[in-house]
């Protein structure tokens, strides 16, 4: 049966429980999330159903990484539907904190990493991830996970995630899964519901640009201020698209590249509606072979 956990205390009586009457290697997997649920996060509990014998599922609306005049009050919630969701899901603890759960009155501590937090998303949503860091560090002293999963839409979350984990030898591993799409390609988000019908119907050319990049890529394309133009083409062809950034960096520190020859994350950030919306692709360098290389 699903429990649910309201406090720090709860979940860590769970946790003690299960650790104790279970053999040392049995594992703990943990899906941190902010609710509204959707077939992406779905898709990471079911692998973390698959590789542990205990899940634990958080949800928390974070307001430290939402800045000033962000979408913090209207973000999408509904915490009865997510609870019905993960016991389907054969989620073990539901893990719901308040606020004043995971934040004193008066924080005074941080937990920041640097030089990959100050570019794409870091550039546009300043503090955004020193939020999301600090929010990750608390859940995972709390939950104590041995692996914990993490969407590939968020890119440059997983790796400010994966970095502060081995950085600071934290003894879990970071699961990086695919982005789960719409049929027309769009990456599932909770904020997909504030689009309007319209909307809806322009959100798509993200994932058609990004395509279009890769394709090229396979094509044997490896300037990359022709990968991005081709996809910027594509995905600003309707009026009712505003790109934040698009921009191809390498993978290990989102260091801006000018020819693709590392694996390369092609990352964008724009605005339908007013909703912010992020998606990207990974690139990897053609490796052509030594003959390919001696026919110039
Ligand atoms: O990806 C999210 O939903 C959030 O950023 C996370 C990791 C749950 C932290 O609040």
């Amino acid at each position: 049966m699903m429990r649910i956990a309201h406090t720090t205390n709860e979940l860590r009586n769970l946790i003690r429980g299960f650790r104790f009457t279970h053999p040392p290697d049995q594992t703990v997997g943990f899906v941190p999330t902010m609710g509204f649920l959707h077939e992406g996060h779905l898709s990471l509990i079911r692998l973390a159903r698959e590789e542990n014998q205990y899940v634990v599922v958080s949800i928390f609306v974070n307001p430290t990484q939402f800045g000033p005049g962000e979408d913090f009050a209207q973000y999408p919630r509904d915490e009865s539907r997510d609870v019905a969701l993960c016991s389907q899901a054969g989620v073990n603890v539901v893990f719901l904190p308040s606020i004043s759960d995971m934040y004193p009155d008066h924080p005074m501590v941080t937990v920041m990493v640097q030089e990959i937090t100050g570019v794409l998303c870091g550039e546009f949503r300043p503090g955004h991830f020193d939020g999301v860091a600090t929010v990750v560090t608390k859940l995972f002293n709390m939950v104590q996970p041995d692996f914990a999963y993490f969407g590939q839409k968020d890119a440059q979350q997983a790796l400010v995630i994966d970095r502060m984990t081995r950085e600071l030898g934290w003894p879990l591993q970071i699961r990086v899964c695919p982005t789960v799409r719409e049929p027309d390609g769009l990456a599932m988000s909770s904020r997909n519901v504030r689009l309007t019908p319209a909307g809806r119907q322009v959100a798509p050319l993200i994932y058609r640009g990004l395509t279009e990049a890769r394709r090229l890529v396979e094509a044997g394309e490896t300037r990359v201020y022709r990968l991005v133009a081709a996809a910027r083409e594509i995905i600003s062809a309707d009026p009712g698209m505003t790109i934040q950034y698009l921009e191809c960096r390498d993978r290990e520190f989102l260091a801006s590249l000018t020819v693709l020859d590392r694996p390369a994350v092609l990352a964008i950030a724009a605005y339908v509606d007013s909703v912010r919306l992020i998606d990207n692709v990974f690139l990897e360098p053609v490796t052509r072979s030594l003959d390919d290389r001696m026919e110039g």
